[in-house]
């Protein structure tokens, strides 16, 4: 029997119920598919690291529905309150000092003195942390595979840890969260994302992009090899291979390629956000030999994009 279900009230309620007695919901947000359980309960949280077969020394994005409910699980000074009174609910997770009132469980933040917090957009996903609480919710997909934006791309070891699927439609977003460590006096983005850093300067002033890229990244899950397709992936769109697929952008398409799928013909990089694990999923489907991709401009949202693309080439380098 599926296991997907629409994003009906009935769903939200069948999953309330489900995450409070320690089963895990695979939930839509408006960034990637994530999988869900109750964030005090270390049972719960012991299942998702197993289902994602995650290193435990990775923690979770805990997903809140209110400003409220965030400062009662971390500790905000002034950017933490600007920041999410300006880009709350929206795909830019906070990495704060963390309160210790025993109300998250360790296990979830690796037993880190500071803890990463959410408010998604999706409505499905608020209504269903309203109903069930704060949800531990990395993304719906084995560790080192492609995150998945839409129910259909969700892998059959994941939907099996699960009770439910609920099918919100395709992440309008398609990137995972931006990830912003608020805990030092400079800020520091820890994980490119769907949330352009540039918006972070009228707040923070100065913000440092120190995203795994150094040897010692502070975002433990920026240490691994990550966002890789099945299908091997290199950058660069010169001289097509036999049975390669070109991962296209904007209107200068180099020709040779049996299969072109376009990131975005009009060159605008939100929409090539929204469209990259989409289409990567779509060419591990096709079986095609390889996937030529074509890099973007390294600005805005491009930063982004960038990144998963290097890393997901690196993984066949
Ligand atoms: O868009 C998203 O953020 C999605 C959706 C489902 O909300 N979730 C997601 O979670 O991408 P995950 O677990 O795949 O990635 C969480 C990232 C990892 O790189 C992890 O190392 C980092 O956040 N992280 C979590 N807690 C942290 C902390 N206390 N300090 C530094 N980095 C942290
Ligand atoms: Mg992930």
């Amino acid at each position: 029997m599926s296991k997907i279900f629409p994003a009906t009230e009935e769903t939200i309620e069948k999953a309330a119920k489900a995450l409070q007695t320690r089963g895990l919901i695979v939930i839509p947000t408006e960034t990637v598919y994530g999988i869900a359980g109750a964030a005090g309960d270390d049972k719960a949280i012991a299942k998702i690291f197993a289902a994602k077969n995650r290193p435990e020394f990775n923690p979770l994005i805990i997903h809140i529905a209110s400003v409220e409910q965030a400062r009662k699980i971390a500790v905000f000074d002034d950017r933490a309150e600007k920041l999410a009174a300006a880009f709350w609910p929206g795909p830019l997770t906070l990495v704060l000092p963390r309160k210790k009132d025993g109300s998250i469980s360790l296990l979830a933040t690796a037993g880190l003195d500071t803890i990463a917090l959410r408010l998604p957009r999706h409505e499905t996903a608020r209504k269903l942390i309203q109903k069930a609480g704060p949800l531990a919710a990395p993304s719906a997909n084995p560790s080192g595979f492609l995150s998945p934006t839409r129910a259909s791309d969700i892998r059959p070891e994941i939907q099996s840890a699960a009770e439910m699927v609920i099918d919100g439609g395709a992440a309008d977003v398609g990137l995972e969260s931006t990830v912003v460590d608020l805990t030092a006096p400079t800020a520091h983005v820890l994980r490119l994302g769907g949330f352009d850093p540039a918006k972070l300067q009228d707040i923070l002033g100065i913000v440092e992009i120190s995203d795994g890229a150094g040897e010692k990244p502070k975002s433990p899950g920026q240490l691994l090899k990550h966002y890789a397709p099945k299908t091997p992936l290199r950058l660069g769109a010169d001289n097509p291979r036999a049975g390669e697929a070109l991962l296209a952008f904007g209107k200068n398409v180099p020709s040779g390629f049996s299969i072109v799928l376009n990131l975005s013909p009009s060159g605008n990089l939100e929409e090539a956000a929204g469209n990259l694990f989409r289409y990567l999923h779509d060419l591990d489907r096709k079986g095609v030999s390889s996937i030529a991709a074509m890099q973007v401009p390294e600005s805005g949202l491009g930063l982004a994009i960038n990144d998963r693309l290097r890393r997901a080439a690196a993984s066949f380098s």
